[in-house]
């Protein structure tokens, strides 16, 4: 469910109408539903109730501070995989002690940092990473905490660029291996052994491949409580969302026509497959959700400058491209387009390619998709932006990055204003 919906002819979010955001601030432009991150993250820490856990929010799927102090404001906990990431979270007002730290190749500065930040614990991804920690702390005079992530060798199903927990991937420690690396971890000074991580996979919408990691790992985490005395499990992020169709799936009706087996992925479904595994291990169980939270919470609005009619298609070039969301061109992703104007009955749909201004070939939105016509000057919104959206945007061919504007309820906020060519320039030494 999210919130944003047709009301009188245009597209709102909550009770906004989008037409006057595109107007007021240009485009292109992030909005994003203040609501729709509310509930989402409600939803997921509720259908989580059975457990002891804590919900944290893995922050590079949107790290916009206002984003975070939301999150942090409603008690989560963050997943950051870079200093930048752990320094934004505290500008926001999270809580480094709710913060564990993901990713391969951890620097000493960012490792300095987040152990004089105190945070809960860093997700250490080899047993060379887990050396220097102990040399780095050691340094400091100071114990860091540390948990291993294990490589289940489970297939996600997903998108290969985003499938993490099988052997080939880069992710982790190999589940043969793992326990003797605890082992000689365990014998370092200057680091404590606080748990066990693992994270297979992200855009997973089976719930399949989260239970066979459950049940594969949930043995292991028990041994590692009782060899080790670890307190807690994270099982990840990955929560699938809805991209097709993502304007429909945010009404209860849609969602109530489906039977529960043809449901796609939710939280509860998520939480009954893996509950049984992990509610018995007195551990305290982490998740790491990114998209699930802010993927459906936000769009990306943009203008149709030109329609071209080439000889095979019809182009409509937008003044969004690939710089501002690359994940079609990058994972084939699938984002809905919707004109803001509602189409009526009379509205003709036709095939076209949604392209940006970009001089790639890559820098599309859609191909060949049918879609309800739409005007040269009219604005459309690419839906499910929210996460993986702005985040990865770039200045490639020199374009500024898009405003980010938080809605809640009827009132609007540019959370980041547009960046100029001059932000741009100012950041660079001419060497004349
Ligand atoms: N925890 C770890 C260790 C991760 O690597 C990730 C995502 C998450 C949690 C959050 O996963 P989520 O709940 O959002 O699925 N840019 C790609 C997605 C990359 C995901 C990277 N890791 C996309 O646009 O599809």
């Amino acid at each position: 469910m999210h919130s944003f919906h047709y009301l009188n002819g245009s597209l709102h979010c909550e009770d906004v109408n989008l037409q006057q955001i595109a107007e007021e601030h240009g485009t292109p432009s992030y909005v994003y539903s203040t609501a729709t991150l509310r509930d989402n993250y409600t939803r997921l820490d509720q259908a989580l109730e059975g457990l002891d856990h804590g919900v944290e929010y893995a922050v590079k799927a949107n790290s916009n501070l206002s984003v975070l102090k939301l999150l942090a404001e409603l008690g989560s906990g963050f997943d950051i995989v870079s200093g930048g990431e752990l320094q934004r979270v505290i500008a926001a007002g999270g809580d480094p002690a709710k913060c564990t730290f993901a990713g391969v190749g951890k620097t000493r500065p960012e490792i300095e940092y987040a152990i004089r930040q105190g945070i809960y614990c860093f997700n250490a991804e080899s047993e060379a990473e887990v050396t220097f920690i102990d040399q780095v702390a050691g340094d400091l005079g100071l114990i860091a905490p540390v948990a291993l992530r294990v490589n289940p060798n489970v297939d996600a199903k997903t998108h290969k660029y985003i499938s993490t927990g099988k052997s080939e991937n880069k992710f982790g420690v190999d589940f043969e291996s793992i326990e003797a690396a605890y082992e000689r971890a365990s014998k370092l000074e200057n680091i404590t052994l606080r748990g066990l991580q693992m994270h297979i996979g992200s855009q997973l919408t089976d719930v399949k491949p989260f239970i066979e990691a459950a049940e594969k790992v949930a043995p292991l985490a028990a041994k590692l409580k009782e060899l080790y005395d670890i307190e807690f499990f994270s099982v990840g992020g990955g929560v699938g969302i809805v991209y097709s169709p993502a304007l429909a799936s945010g009404t209860a009706e849609w969602w109530e026509s489906h039977t529960e087996e043809a449901r796609p992925l939710t939280p509860e479904k998520y939480a009954a497959g893996v509950i049984p595994f992990l509610k018995d291990l007195g551990l305290k169980i982490l998740v790491e959700p990114g998209r699930y939270i802010a993927g459906n919470a936000g769009v990306l609005l943009t203008e149709c400058l030109y329609e071209k009619k080439g000889a095979a298609k019809t182009f409509k070039i937008v003044d969004a491209g690939m710089n501002d969301l690359i994940r079609p061109a990058l994972y084939e992703g699938h984002h809905e387009i919707v004109p803001i104007k509602e189409p009526t009955k009379v509205t003709a749909h036709i095939p076209m390619d949604v392209v940006g201004p970009i001089c790639e070939t890559g820098d599309f939105f859609c191909q060949n998709r049918d879609l309800p016509d739409f005007a040269e000057g009219e604005y459309i919104a690419l839906l499910s932006a929210g996460a993986y959206g702005f985040v990865m945007a770039s200045n490639y061919n020199t374009r500024g990055l898009p405003a980010e504007i938080l809605i809640d309820g009827a009132s609007s906020k540019v959370i980041r204003p547009r960046q100029t060519v001059e932000d741009i320039l100012a950041a660079e030494i001419a060497n004349l």
